[in-house]
């Protein structure tokens, strides 16, 4: 499945660190080093980049410097600069610092939707379409990101007929170029990412699908392979594996960037990416968070990184080749 037409199959890697992670650190980054990473990622080979998010500097105080960040990055053409955004007044800071991308967000569960946005669904959706309205105005591209696509903590599981309403409203009745389907608190498994997957592609094959994996079971990795094999070619992922929503409990990191990209290029697919790069600026963030990241990749290296022989191998050898050529007793 990774060859198609004797190409390799182009995967879109869209590092989510400085939004999703950035947003669960308790220290703030400061704004120059934020734009520093964001610099460092453009030249990665990334698809898109959700840069920060426009919300209230009261509820995520890690991103009150969303403006001064996104206007002062150097852009790469061809990335997508895209920031997350909760409501009209975000929407209309967002524009106005150049996002090439509105990422709105509601929540396929009742309770996370209240608990993370203080609105009922139906008044987040309201608050959708006028955005989408505006951002139609201004030429301004808008995606939508479903969380806790895959189960609630809250909550459980959301029914499937329930999710594909909620994409079809999005694309039928709010515009939206993308739906992100989100795995808010890692309760995705394989065989439920591939249905879903596949009855979204079937349904909306010209809709931009991203799947939005944390990795907070272990099922990370899995998760994006089920989604590829059933179609999907876009992944949100973290720099490090770091990110997690506040408002929902148990949450933990994204998937990690460099580790999606490690795997998915051995597999023979084109992420694009330069792991090189990626893995360079994936180890400047254990100084600017104050901790290490659960990125695997950073600590073990790539697969072919190779360790020097032991300081006394020729001896061993030597020691090895002799019980060759000792008489037999
Ligand atoms: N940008 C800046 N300030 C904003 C804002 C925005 N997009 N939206 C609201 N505010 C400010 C208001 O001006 C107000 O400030 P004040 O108290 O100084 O007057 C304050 O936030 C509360 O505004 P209100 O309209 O009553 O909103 P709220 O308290 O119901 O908050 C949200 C709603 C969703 C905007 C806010 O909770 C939020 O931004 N949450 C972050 C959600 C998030 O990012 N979660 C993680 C990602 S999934
Ligand atoms: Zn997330």
């Amino acid at each position: 499945m990774s060859i198609w037409n004797g190409e390799r199959r182009r995967i879109h890697m869209q590092e989510v660190g400085t939004r999703d992670g950035f947003q669960a650190e308790a220290a703030f980054v400061g704004t120059h080093d934020k734009i520093a990473l964001i610099d460092a990622l453009s030249k990665t080979g990334m698809a898109k980049i959700e840069v920060t998010a426009f919300v209230s500097p009261q509820a995520i105080p890690a991103l009150r410097d969303a403006e001064q960040v996104l206007r002062e990055i150097e852009r790469k053409p061809g990335v997508v600069y895209t920031a997350l955004v909760p409501n009209m007044r975000g929407a209309e800071r967002a524009i106005d610092a150049r996002a090439d991308e509105l990422n709105l967000v509601m929540s396929a569960s009742v309770s996370h939707n209240l608990s993370n946005l203080r609105m009922t669904q139906e008044q987040s959706f309201g608050g959708l379409k006028q955005v989408a309205a505006m951002a139609r105005d201004a030429s301004v591209p808008v995606n939508i990101s479903l969380s806790c696509a895959f189960g609630c903590p809250m909550e459980g599981d959301v029914p499937e007929s329930t999710l594909l309403a909620w994409c079809r409203r999005f694309i039928e009745e709010a515009g939206a170029r993308g739906v992100t389907l989100c795995d808010t608190t890692g309760m995705a498994y394989p065989r439920q990412v591939a249905n879903l997957t596949a009855q979204f592609i079937e349904r909306w094959p010209h809709t931009e699908l991203t799947l939005h994996f944390h990795n907070t079971r272990g099922m990370g990795l899995a998760n994006v392979l089920a989604a590829i094999d059933s179609g999907a070619d876009r992944f949100d992922a973290s720099l490090g594996g770091i990110g997690g929503c506040p408002y929902a409990p148990g949450a933990s990191g994204n998937v990690c960037s460099e580790e999606i990209v490690h795997a998915l290029e051995l597999m023979g697919y084109d992420t694009g990416v330069d792991l090189g790069a990626l893995i360079a600026a994936a180890q400047r963030l254990p100084s600017l968070i104050g901790h290490d990241t659960p990125s695997q990749i950073v600590k073990a290296g790539r697969r072919l990184d190779l360790h020097p022989l032991p300081a006394d191998f020729a001896a061993i050898r030597e020691r090895a080749l002799q019980r060759d050529a000792a008489p037999r007793p």
